[in-house]
């Protein structure tokens, strides 16, 4: 996954259009400023550079017109951006008098995502339905970290003890690309997640999926995942519908299975790429909070096929 430039050019609701239209009016402002202040440079340069033998030009001290010029005219532009940006401010975050539709908490590194009304709990994926603008709280479980989805609208900062709110929308649907864009600790470039947006019925369905128990293949290598799973106190930390568990520290793992990468965007969510990540995840992102549990090969792969079962 990479982030680019590009996608912030392309916004994708009224919330980031808002602003890619005042960054756009900024920007021409400037290359309009700069392009009157260097052509002036030019000319002074070309035009008036001292003659062989030419007298010393005349001396002005003080031009009356000439400075309330450069004083008004800067003045009512500083005036005009200040008025574009204020109604930017409010179209781009208008008030909320109500609930959340989805609860986020920013955590080094990674996303939890809860949906209040439905009971849905899921991590680094958020899935909304398009056309409709979702209230998001943002909280933090650690230290300061900051929201942000470039085609879908504004940063916004997620702190700890002070939750925050942001308009989540996506005009149609598509996978988007967010990232926390506050440094936050060793592996703040690996604290990525998507937003997926999807027609009504899509969205109702994948809530009504999330809401199934996760299935499990019920074979032997099932029965051995269990027991490691027992074994290393993975429910300390992860919960997982079936098994009895308030682990919130760590992303909840029934569906990670329908989750497109592991480690909050560190890599593609594939089995051989599970099993790595649970030989030793402080190889493949060190000082995430997941410890190395020295697994053999043979239960790092059962636990993989068993996780990766469970849609
Ligand atoms: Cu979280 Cu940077």
């Amino acid at each position: 996954m990479q982030i680019g430039l590009g996608p912030i050019f392309h916004p994708v609701s009224p919330q980031a259009g808002a602003i890619t239209g005042l960054f756009a009016t900024v920007l021409i402002i400037c290359a309009f400023i700069l392009a009157i202040v260097a052509g002036l440079v030019g000319y002074c340069a070309l035009c008036c550079r001292e003659k062989t033998g030419a007298p010393e030009p005349r001396q002005i001290m003080g031009h009356r017109k000439l400075e309330m010029a450069w004083t008004a005219i800067p003045f009512a532009i500083v005036v005009f951006i200040f008025g574009l940006t204020a109604r930017v401010m409010s179209s781009s975050d208008p008030a909320a008098n109500r609930d959340p539709d989805l609860v986020v908490t920013a955590r080094q590194w990674w996303w939890d995502v809860r949906y209040p009304a439905e009971g849905v709990h899921a991590a680094n994926e958020i899935h909304i339905p398009a056309g409709k603008p979702m209230l998001l709280r943002l909280e933090s479980a650690d230290v300061i970290h900051d929201f942000w989805v470039p085609q879908l609208g504004r940063k916004i900062h997620a702190v700890p003890g002070h939750p925050n709110e942001i308009w989540l929308e996506a005009d149609q649907p598509g996978t988007y690309l967010g990232a926390c864009a506050e440094f936050c600790g060793a592996q703040h470039a690996w604290m990525r997640f998507l937003v997926i947006a999807e027609s009504p019925a899509e969205f109702a369905s994948w809530t009504r999926q999330q809401l199934q128990p996760a299935a499990k293949n019920g074979d032997a290598s099932a029965e051995r995942s269990q027991k490691i799973f027992q074994q290393f106190a993975c429910l300390n930390c992860h919960a997982m519908n079936g098994l009895a568990t308030n682990g919130s520290a760590g992303p909840d793992l029934p569906h990670l299975a329908g989750r497109q990468t592991l480690g909050a965007g560190v890599m593609e969510n594939t089995p051989a790429n599970l099993a790595r990540w649970l030989s030793n995840p402080q190889a493949i992102k060190p000082g995430c909070l997941m410890p190395d549990f020295k697994l053999t090969e043979q239960q790092a792969n059962d636990l993989a096929g068993f996780l990766e079962s469970t849609k």
